[in-house]
């Protein structure tokens, strides 16, 4: 979502720039972070599913986000694809809301039931989440499983799930990026902020209302964290 990422955008001055498809809204901004005496300058760029015209709001889920980065990749050729957004997060799991997780064990898909031998196990997923641990460290994150699906509202049979799964990150589009960056040969990292607690009394959706700026704050100076320690990385 726009509302997770523009401040991040704004605050390293990134350009925008023309869009990766004439007939999409998916829109993107790059620009060079400059290090300091002997750090690395670091080439950014921020690419969003845009805005549905149809509807009037943003494209959230695995397609929309999966088309973007796809297209980004393609023209970009990053050396490392970031999914960073927000995420419902689970008590059992111990999560509070600005908690802050990157995955760990696989990637699943909470909402592709597929009944028939193989596409079965081809609908959880399952893809393997490579954990750099420098990189957990320098962005101060958890680690969680995260699972992904294209409903904001589980159903009865997702929470069972969630629970078999020990699943700590609810979200909309990390798997389908890791299937993607999988596919593609490029390094993946899921960074997902808790805006709303999936297994409390009060509805996902005004928590996550009610918390969805305070939140992308704190993704963002994460990520800007994140970026001084790539800057000096080795
Ligand atoms: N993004 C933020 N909170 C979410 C939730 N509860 N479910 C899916 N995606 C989310």
């Amino acid at each position: 979502m726009r509302a997770e990422g523009q401040g991040l955008v704004d605050r390293l001055g990134l350009t925008e720039q023309a869009p990766l498809d004439p007939d999409l809204p998916a829109c993107w901004f790059s620009g060079r972070v400059e290090g300091g005496s002997g750090e690395r300058d670091l080439e950014i760029a921020i690419a969003f599913a845009g805005e549905d015209p149809y509807h009037a709001c943003d494209r959230i889920g695995t397609v929309p986000a999966t088309l973007a980065a796809y297209l980004l990749c393609r023209r970009f050729r990053p050396d490392l694809l970031v999914n960073a957004g927000t995420c419902g997060g689970f008590q059992r799991a111990g999560a509070s809301i600005g908690a802050v997780y990157v995955a760990g064990g696989d990637f699943l898909f909470h909402d592709r039931r597929i009944p028939l031998p193989n596409f079965e196990a081809f609908g959880v997923g399952r893809i393997p989440a490579i954990l750099d641990e420098p990189m957990r460290a320098a962005l101060g994150a958890e680690t969680g499983i995260i699972s992904t699906g294209d409903s904001f509202a589980p159903t009865a049979e997702e929470l069972v799930f969630f629970e078999r799964e020990r699943v700590t990150c609810k979200e909309m589009e990390a798997a389908s990026l890791a299937s993607l960056a999988r596919d593609l040969g490029i390094h993946f990292l899921a960074l997902k902020a808790v805006t709303d607690l999936v297994d409390h009394p009060e509805p996902e959706a005004s928590a996550f209302e009610r918390n969805l700026s305070r939140v992308s704050v704190i993704l963002e100076e994460r990520l800007v964290r994140f970026l001084e320690w790539m800057k000096v990385r080795e």
